[in-house]
C-alpha cells in the first residue's frame, strides 16, 4: 500500500467518526410499535419512549396500544384515535384508519382543528339512511355494511347524481361531510363508497420534504426552539476527493 492510498484510508476512516456537520444538538434514533410498524422520527415522536425534543410538538405524539397488537396510534383532539397505516416523510404524508373497522362511523365526527394535518384532497361526501327492505333499487351502490342493519342500509355518496336520486327515494339523509380521500375526481368517477380506504393527510409545518429527498436528518435546532435544521445531508465531493489517485 502507498502512502497516498495509506492517507486516503485514514482520511476516510476519520470522516466516518467525525460528524460531517456540528449544528446537530440532540440525536434521537428512530422508533416502531411493531416490526411492520410504520418508522416514528421527527416531526414524529414515540411518547413516553423518546424525548419530547426529538418530535415536533405534540400534536405529531404517537403511542403504540398495547391492547391491540401495538398498533401505532395517533390521538387527534376532537376525533380521538387512530391507528397510523402509513408515514411519507418525504411527501409529509400520513394514512390513517379506524382501529375498529368502521372508519365511515369515525369519518361522521371527523374534526382536524387543532391538529397538524390537513387532507391532501378533500371531498364532500353525503350520507344516506335507506330502507334495507327497497334494496332492489339502492343495488347499485355501495352499502356501508358497519353502519347498516336488517332494517336500514347506509350510502355514502359524493355524486350529485346519485344525491338526487336518493333524496327522491324515502332515504334520510343523514349528514354531509369533508373526507380527506386519495384521490382527487371522486365526484365524477365514484358513485358510491363504503370509506374504508385509510385518510389521506398531509402536515405543511415542519417542512421537511427538501431535507429528506437530499437524505438529510430534520429536527430541531435545540430542544428549546422550534426552529428546524436539515443535517448529515451527504455530500458526495467528499468521496470523490477521498477516491481520486
Ligand atoms: C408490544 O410491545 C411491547 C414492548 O415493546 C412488547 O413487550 C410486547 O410483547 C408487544 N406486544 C405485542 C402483542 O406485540
Ligand atoms: C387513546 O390512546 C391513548 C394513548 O394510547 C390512550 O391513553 C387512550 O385510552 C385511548 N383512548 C381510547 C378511547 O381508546
Ligand atoms: C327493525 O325494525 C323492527 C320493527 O320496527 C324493530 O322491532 C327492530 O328492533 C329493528 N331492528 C333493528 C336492528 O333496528
Ligand atoms: C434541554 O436539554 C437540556 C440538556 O439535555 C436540559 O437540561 C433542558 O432542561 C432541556 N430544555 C428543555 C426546554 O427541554
Amino acid at each position: 500500500m502507498d502512502l497516498t492510498k495509506i492517507i486516503s484510508f485514514s482520511l476516510l476512516f476519520l470522516s466516518l467518526l467525525i460528524p460531517t456537520t456540528t449544528t446537530s444538538t440532540i440525536t434521537c434514533t428512530n422508533a416502531v410499535c411493531r416490526r411492520d410498524g410504520p418508522i416514528i422520527r421527527f416531526p414524529f415522536r414515540l411518547k413516553h419512549q423518546q424525548s419530547p425534543s426529538c418530535g415536533y410538538d405534540k400534536g405529531f405524539d404517537l403511542t403504540c396500544d398495547i391492547n391491540a397488537v401495538n398498533r401505532t396510534t395517533i390521538t387527534l383532539p376532537f376525533s380521538g384515535n387512530f391507528t397510523v397505516e402509513e408515514i411519507d416523510y418525504a411527501a409529509q404524508e400520513i394514512w390513517i384508519n379506524d382501529p375498529n373497522n368502521c372508519l365511515p362511523q369515525r369519518i361522521l365526527e371527523l374534526n382536524l382543528n387543532t391538529t397538524p394535518f390537513t387532507g391532501v384532497y378533500m371531498r364532500q361526501f353525503t350520507f344516506f339512511n335507506c330502507p334495507t327492505s327497497e334494496y332492489l333499487r339502492f343495488r347499485p351502490l355501495n352499502p356501508i355494511t358497519c353502519l347498516s342493519d336488517k332494517n336500514s342500509t347506509v350510502f355514502a355518496t359524493p355524486s350529485p347524481r346519485v344525491i338526487n336520486y336518493l333524496s327522491s327515494q324515502s332515504c334520510r339523509l343523514m349528514k354531509t361531510v369533508y373526507v380527506p380521500v386519495r384521490w382527487p375526481f371522486y365526484e365524477q368517477i365514484v358513485s358510491s363508497s363504503d370509506l374504508s380506504d385509510n385518510l389521506w393527510l398531509t402536515w405543511r409545518v415542519p417542512r421537511c420534504s427538501r431535507c429528506e429527498i437530499k437524505g438529510g436528518k430534520c429536527g430541531v435546532k435545540s430542544n428549546s426552539s422550534s426552529e428546524i435544521i436539515c443535517s448529515d445531508v451527504h455530500k458526495p465531493g467528499n468521496y470523490f476527493y477521498l477516491f481520486s489517485p
